[in-house]
């Protein structure tokens, strides 16, 4: 088989979803036979469960920091210690990065496929690629760390259940990514935000010559994020653990590195890391919930999203909101494969009909016809402010993009309704009309067209959000309260 065709089968980034659809791992699908119907027909929680319990667990892991903090170089060489690349394609890699004077960018190469991205050494689009250790079957989103591409860094989070922070140890790197506007301080802020809720510090680049496996130079990092992880909202102790690495070389990966290379670390290696995270609380009975990203014509409307809450079985009726468009779950695609039933957590393709591709947008939710999410063009929020543009002033009229699971829409805060103070937690007495960065504050926010939302307290997933102005992230937030008649 060709090399390349082998590599781009390993991901599956959206524009070549279709392409494998037809071609490969599902030779045109008949309609379900009867006797199938029949069983899809039945409650989820009924269908027989050998399938499920024969699979490994699943966790979608997202690679956030820095640009050129080595993302993409760690996620290749994941790829390529879990066996998934060769060594003639690393060879081909080489030649291609040492011909576009890019020597040391042949590991991103496996995770970097545009050309765009090659020839200019950064990520832009969310590289997607699965691998497998003992236990757990992982889908690795790899996001881009340049500050320009942070709406699909954001996209790439909130698919994602836990993150792979990668900060360099050169001399410098760290320095840079972890000064205000940075991107690791504004990637932890937002994994936060959008629900990532443990975290992996790699600590990367150990055997830059600049660092050299050094100690010193470890700890000096680690006493940096950890006071920074905290004020962020992790619990370093239960969701936060570090590690040095050498994703070029891929030291301390699959295996433990080397007592000669680095005496001083007892811990973990990569491996061993991911395989032990423990997986987040999901409800596989709750409401059906699947934010929408991306979707496409196929043999009927396929729409792509990872399951939020509830599960989904071929032959269920199920709603598209906020338009409440009937539809008809005709084919579920879990990775490469078709399922019959699916629950949360997992990256789905899903084939509906009863609706047109163009009927649906992302940021839409493929919803449970009992429970519909919420759609609202207004709702309230406790909102804690980052960091405003220079001289702008928080108040009633501020105009900021909306982040919230896949809906990215323009929003004004139309009132400031009570600060927080935020060392009692308590609600301040005096009127507010205006704050500063750092405050904390309820307030009132429209947008134009209805979204889908859910409040914090239900569906934490679908209820924290960001504020982004001018490419620039301002503000975190969870949604506190919907109106009385959201039109669900
Ligand atoms: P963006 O996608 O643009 O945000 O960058 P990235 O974080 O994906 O970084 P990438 O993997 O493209 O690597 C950037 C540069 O750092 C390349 O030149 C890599 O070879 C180098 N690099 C990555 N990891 C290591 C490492 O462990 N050691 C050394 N010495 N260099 C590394
Ligand atoms: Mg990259």
């Amino acid at each position: 088989m060709d090399i390349e065709a082998e590599i781009r089968a390993l991901q599956l980034d959206s524009a070549g979803m279709t392409d494998e659809v037809d071609t490969k791992s599902q030779p045109v699908q008949a309609e379900p036979k009867v006797k199938d119907k029949e069983v899809a027909d039945m409650d989820c929680a009924e269908v027989p469960d050998e399938m499920e319990s024969q699979k490994k667990r699943h966790l979608n892991v997202v690679f956030i920091g820095h640009v050129d903090a080595g993302k993409s170089t760690t996620g290749g060489q994941i790829l390529f210690l879990s066996g998934q690349v060769d060594d003639r394609t690393i060879q081909k890699y080489e030649k291609e990065a040492k011909d576009k004077s890019r020597e040391s960018w042949y590991m991103a190469y496996i995770m970097d496929t545009n050309e765009e991205e090659r020839v200019k050494g950064k990520t832009v689009e969310v590289g997607r690629a699965q691998f497998e250790t003992e236990t757990t079957r992982f889908t690795i989103l790899d996001a881009p760390g340049h500050k320009s591409y942070v709406p699909n860094m954001i996209s790439g989070a909130s698919q994602a259940d836990i993150g792979v922070l990668v900060i360099s140890a050169r001399k410098g790197e760290f320095e840079t990514g972890y000064e205000r506007g940075g991107q690791t301080r504004e990637h932890v802020q937002l994994a936060k935000t959008l629900g990532v809720s443990k975290l992996l510090v790699v600590v990367n680049k150990m055997d830059d010559h600049t660092v050299n496996w050094s100690k010193e130079r470890y700890d000096e990092i680690e006493s940096k994020m950890v006071p920074f992880l905290r004020s962020s909202g992790y619990n370093v102790k239960k969701d936060v653990q570090l590690l040095p690495i050498s994703g070029l070389v891929g030291t301390n990966m699959k295996t433990r590195v080397d007592k000669n290379i680095c005496p001083w670390w007892n811990g973990p290696c990569l491996f061993e890391a991911l395989d032990s995270v423990e997986i987040p609380v999901r409800d596989p009975k709750g409401p059906y919930r699947m934010p929408v990203i991306d979707k496409f014509k196929d043999m009927g409307t396929v729409v792509m999203g990872k399951v939020e809450s509830g599960s989904i079985c071929e032959g269920d009726s199920l709603l598209v909101m906020p338009n409440k468009a009937p539809v008809k779950v005709l084919a579920v695609y879990c990775d490469e494969d078709k399922v019959r039933r699916a629950g949360p957590g997992e990256n789905l393709r899903v084939r509906l009909s009863g609706i047109e591709e163009e009927d649906i947008s992302s940021g839409f939710v493929l919803s449970s016809v009992v429970k519909p999410i919420p759609a609202v063009t207004e709702f309230t929020a406790q909102l804690q402010i980052l960091e405003l543009l220079e001289n702008a002033i928080f108040t009633a009229g501020y105009k900021a993009v909306l982040h919230i699971h896949s809906v990215v829409e323009e929003c004004e805060i139309v009132e400031l309704l009570q600060q927080i103070d935020p060392k009692t937690k308590k609600p301040m007495k005096k009127k507010v009309l205006f704050v500063k960065n750092g405050a904390v504050v309820v307030c009132r926010i429209q947008v134009n067209s209805l979204i889908c939302i859910e409040k914090f307290s239900d569906f934490p997933q679908l209820g924290r959000f960001t504020l982004r102005t001018e490419g620039k992230t301002i503000a975190v937030g969870k949604v506190t309260d919907l109106p009385s008649r959201s039109s669900a």
